[in-house]
């Protein structure tokens, strides 16, 4: 069994939206600002929204997805991360856009469809978009409204999660720009 990962390793992955230096550093502040002595900060370098999370995916499903990846097509999009917020149950805490444009459910749409041709079964409970900032957080009780964040949104990134020790560690193995829908 051992030989077979060696040769064949699974990856952990999801598609994300991956924030810029600039927009990263606001939502860091912004996250900073929010922190109550509870719960554990995500690290800054962290910070995403998920598109579609995939799981456990091997070595023939990963070349399958990133030809998949490949294929989708989304238009550039706006978002405004102007809301705070704390899931009780995953004891999260986020911050999201109050709304989104209808191109970012268009493209989580077809990054489903298309992954799902690779024999992956995305989670399809109904798609949040937010940002984990804090962990392990039982409480939070603050202000929902934030000074907005703007975040021009023009690509796309399969990412790799890898449990550490310290905590979830990512990395970016490829990104995508947007391109037209035809
Ligand atoms: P979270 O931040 O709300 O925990 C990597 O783990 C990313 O995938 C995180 O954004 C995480 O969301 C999301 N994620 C982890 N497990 C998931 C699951 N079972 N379904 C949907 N998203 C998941």
């Amino acid at each position: 069994m051992q030989a077979i990962n060696q040769v064949n390793p699974a990856k952990r992955l999801f598609l994300a939206l991956w924030p810029d230096h600039g927009v990263r550093g606001e939502l860091q502040h912004c996250a900073q600002k929010l922190m109550s002595k509870q719960g554990r900060a995500v690290p800054a370098g962290n910070l995403h929204i998920t598109l579609v999370f995939l799981g456990n995916v091997d070595a023939a499903q990963q070349k399958c997805l990133v030809a998949a990846c490949e294929q989708i097509a989304f238009e550039p999009f706006e978002l405004q991360i102007d809301r705070a917020g704390h899931w009780p149950r995953p004891r999260v805490l986020w911050l999201a856009p109050e709304q989104w444009p209808s191109a970012l459910l268009r493209l989580v749409e077809e990054a489903v469809e298309r992954v799902s041709e690779c024999g992956l079964n995305p989670d399809l409970r109904p798609y949040h978009p937010h940002i984990t900032i804090a962990r392990k957080l039982r409480q939070w009780s603050g202000n929902a409204r934030i000074k907005a964040v703007h975040w021009s949104v023009d690509r796309f990134a399969l990412v790799e999660s890898i449990t550490a020790q310290e905590g979830a560690q990512y990395h970016v193995l490829k990104s995508w720009p947007n391109r037209p829908m035809i």
